[in-house]
């Protein structure tokens, strides 16, 4: 390993790898690389060697089930982690997933994603850290640490430049080598040299020709030789498309199983001279080396024999959320902040999302949590009896959702014969059963059909929609009632068009509130063409009766009217950010920017609370007092909200990417034209790219407000390290997040104006002082060099800036280097 010698326990791990891996055959070997299953490695009980067992991170533990049934604690996604400008919160949060992991049995989770923000139209954006690869290197090598010092792996991911979600199997990044060394590799970089991570993922998407689970360069010539990595690199589920082009292209695990282009077929291709059987050896050590890290190979004495001192899941959720808000706006009316919010004031809270908050983001990030934590619940809590109420205002929903609150539903499994056979809880309307996850007593060959069967007890009279979301037969009754025996099919030729298609309104009925209803969805299982896996997907799903939208806004205006400070929660919905899709437009859905416009016309403390993983559009931002970003919160959320409104907490969040609209986003571009999406960008992405525009966005990178304030008093800096003095010059004890910047003294068109090179947090009592020192990584002056196909050290003059944001430097200092 670069950097680092082994150990003695090392070295004995090593050992035992050697000795299992000696008396294995080339077919064993063969089927350990091949997933035996949706998330496991098969077992060799011949040399001692337990399943290994993967899952999905990356703010919780998922486990081998997807389903209610086995929750795990929800984290604050990625983008509010990054949001702390913290590496050391980041690694309690992954010392919190190592302890979820162990009690699931999951020896591996599948986080951290590193890609960057390129573009704000990134579907996984929420699931991404920064726009910048210095932030997302440390926050991503303080979380790896952490999950790793609880003895559980990581795979570092999408290995390169799955920046976007359209046409992610097949588009051909064309990204050159400055733009790949400088910004898409450079966090996987850091993360291996900081934290040695145990695993990597490769994308489903092509670099400059190549498919990254083939990438021989990038693989094996970068990432295993420049820097020394020694762990194992497993496919994105169902990236592996070639037998001999993955194993001589590095790849050493395809998943899932159990079809891939590894076991059987790897075999053959080492018989038939196409892969050299050392390469299938070199795989399988790695495979062992993490197999003996994880404490699972018989002999090789785990990396981490006794867990960490547990963690509160509750309370670490809590502060991680309440760290990430971005206040990014608070204005004074009649000389007094709007926030925090005056004791003993009323509030009118408003939104949908007030209620029904959306706390993390979709696709392969979701978990289960066991409870959460509405801002409606966390505000209650919180708040004197008697000071809140709560009005709608604007629901952002503009589809069906799968059926949830007032559902009590569970899934009947029937063979041919119509006998049941197996049945499981489904507590949302959501079946997602992948691989051998069946109910009890179920198997692929005699299900014939799920029924969805249940009761649902409404919240509003009214007209109530249920629709179906998933391909094939299906058969939905309300009532009593059969509203749709039909197939539903798609015009999408897409293999996880049954993930990530909408849900179709297939029934609408007058139910009235409180009075609950028989409901039925059965489906006859046909297992989905163009996956080689065993996937049963389909959801029920449902709205409720929309009213008058502006009826709505209506009353929420009352409600802001009659209240000393109005509180909107505005959020954007699964069908706008989620994987699988990349987002057309930045606006908040539905009508809730006339909802926010209509409450800040009635009261002037208007507070507006952004539910978003990623930027949106906040048109109306200089009408209202203050706007607090408070992304996708996990399940403390509310609470969270609640401390930080109430001022119990100071938001200590700063933006990790630059906020601004669609128009001004310096790059949109996420389709590719027959098949290729050229980064033509550069290294011009982020604030890289709106200083170069000379564009100011809504909200510049590294904003954030806390309730105090700060003077920054003195910078010294020299060609290694920046020390800055600043005071508290507030009324309450703070903390800040000292960031600094550094730019060549001469512009140079080919290079970033500016670049953050390291940050620090100071915390200080009102009129006390604080020091921080941060080191200037030589990484800083460098610019790659494509012809000398090297890093060059860049001499000369620079200017050290340290400040607030990129927009607001407070002091800076020439040097030379
Ligand atoms: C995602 C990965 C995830 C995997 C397993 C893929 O579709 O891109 O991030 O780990 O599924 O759920």
């Amino acid at each position: 390993m670069a950097g680092s010698r082994p150990t003695p326990a090392d070295t004995a791990r090593e050992a035992a790898v050697e000795a299992a891996l000696g008396t294995l055959d080339l077919d064993t070997k063969a089927r350990l690389l091949a997933g035996h299953d949706m998330w496991i490695l098969p077992a060799l009980p011949e040399i001692g060697l337990k399943p290994l067992v993967m899952s999905d991170g990356p703010i919780g533990v998922r486990g081998v089930r997807w389903t209610a049934d086995d929750p795990s604690v929800a984290l604050p996604s990625p983008t509010a982690l990054a949001a702390t400008w913290d590496p050391e919160l980041a690694r309690r949060a992954g010392v919190l997933l190592a302890q979820e992991a162990r009690r699931k049995g999951v020896h591996v989770l599948l986080a951290p994603t590193v890609n960057l923000h390129r573009s704000p139209l990134g579907g996984r954006h929420f699931e991404c850290y920064s726009e910048d690869p210095y932030l997302t290197g440390a926050i991503g090598s303080g979380y790896v640490s952490g999950v790793q010092s609880g003895g559980v792996g990581t795979t570092v991911k999408h290995f390169v430049a799955n920046d976007a979600e359209t046409d992610r199997f097949t588009v051909n990044n064309l990204v050159s080598e400055r733009a790949l060394r400088e910004l898409y590799l450079a966090p996987f970089e850091a993360i291996v040299e900081n934290a040695r991570p145990w695993g990597i993922m490769t994308a489903y998407n092509t670099v400059n020709g190549t498919t990254m689970t083939e990438h021989h360069h990038l693989v094996n010539e970068v990432l295993r030789g420049e820097w020394g990595f020694d762990g194992f690199n497993v496919s994105d589920w169902m990236a592996a498309r070639d037998t001999v082009g993955a194993a001589n292209g590095g790849l050493d695990v395809a998943m899932p199983g159990p079809r891939t282009v590894y076991g059987e077929a790897l075999a053959q291709a080492v018989r038939d001279g196409e892969v050299a059987e050392a390469t299938v050896d070199a795989a399988v050590r790695r495979v062992l080396r993490l197999a003996a890290r994880v404490g699972i190979l018989d002999g090789a004495e785990p990396v981490v024999a006794e867990p960490p001192a547990p963690v509160d899941g509750e309370a670490l959720a809590r502060e991680i959320a309440r760290r990430s808000f971005v206040l990014v706006r608070n204005e004074s009316v009649n000389g007094h902040a709007v926030l925090p919010l005056r004791p003993n004031g009323t509030v009118a809270l408003i939104g949908a999302a007030a209620r029904d908050a959306r706390v993390l983001g979709g696709g392969s990030a979701t978990v289960f949590p066991a409870r959460v934590v509405s801002p409606l619940d966390g505000l209650t809590a919180a708040l004197p009896e008697g000071t809140l109420t709560y009005a709608v205002g604007a629901d952002p929903a503009t589809e069906l959702a799968v059926a949830d609150r007032g559902f009590t539903l569970k899934a009947v499994c029937r063979d041919a014969h119509g006998t049941v056979i197996g049945t499981r809880s489904a507590p949302g309307g959501l079946i997602q059963w992948m691989g051998s996850d069946l109910p009890d007593g179920v198997a692929h060959h005699t299900l014939h059909t799920v029924e969805l069967t249940g009761t649902f007890t409404p919240r509003e009279s009214g007209p109530h929609t249920f629709g179906i979301k998933g391909m094939g037969a299906f058969t939905l009754t309300v009532d009593g009632a059969t509203y749709y025996d039909d197939v539903q099919r798609s015009d999408k030729d897409d293999p996880f068009e049954a993930f990530f298609g909408a849900p179709v309104p297939r029934a609408q009925t007058e139910l009235t509130a409180g009075e609950p209803v028989d409901v039925s969805l059965t489906h006859v299982v046909r297992l989905p063409e163009g996956i080689p896996m065993k996937v049963i997907t389909f959801a029920l799903a449902h709205s409720a009766p929309r009213r008058d939208p502006d009826e709505l806004i209506a009353e929420a205006v009352e409600a802001a009217r009659n209240a000393d400070t109005a509180v909107v929660m505005v959020a954007t919905t699964d069908r706008v950010e989620s994987e699988g899709f990349d987002r057309t437009d930045l606006r908040l859905p539905g009508r809730q920017d006339d909802l926010v416009r209509a409450v800040a016309a009635a009261n002037r403390n208007t507070v507006v609370v952004v539910n978003s993983g990623s930027p949106v559009e906040l048109p109306w931002r200089e009408d209202v007092a203050a706007v607090l970003l408070g992304w996708f919160p996990g399940q403390e959320g509310g609470a969270a909200l609640a401390d930080v409104l109430t001022g119990a907490h100071e938001p200590g969040g700063r933006l990790p990417t630059t906020w601004g609209s669609l128009a001004d986003a310096p790059v949109t571009k996420v389709t590719p034209t027959d098949g290729e999406l050229p980064y033509t960008e550069g290294v011009f992405i982020g604030y890289r790219a709106w200083e170069k525009a000379g564009r100011t966005p809504a909200y510049p990178f590294g904003h954030g407000l806390g309730y105090t304030d700060w003077t920054y008093e003195a910078l010294q800096a020299d060609g290694t390290t920046a020390r800055i003095r600043l005071r508290n010059t507030g009324a309450r004890p703070g903390r800040e997040v000292v960031q600094v910047y550094v730019s060549p003294a001469e512009p140079d068109p080919e290079r970033p104006a500016r670049l953050l090179a390291g940050f620090a947090s100071a915390e200080a009592a009102p009129g006390e002082s604080a020091e921080v020192t941060v080191a200037l990584p030589r990484r800083a002056f460098e610019i790659w060099d494509e012809k000398a196909k090297a890093w060059a050290f860049v001499k000369g003059s620079y200017e050290i800036a340290a400040g607030r944001s990129i927009a607001d430097r407070r002091l800076s200092a020439p040097i030379n280097v």
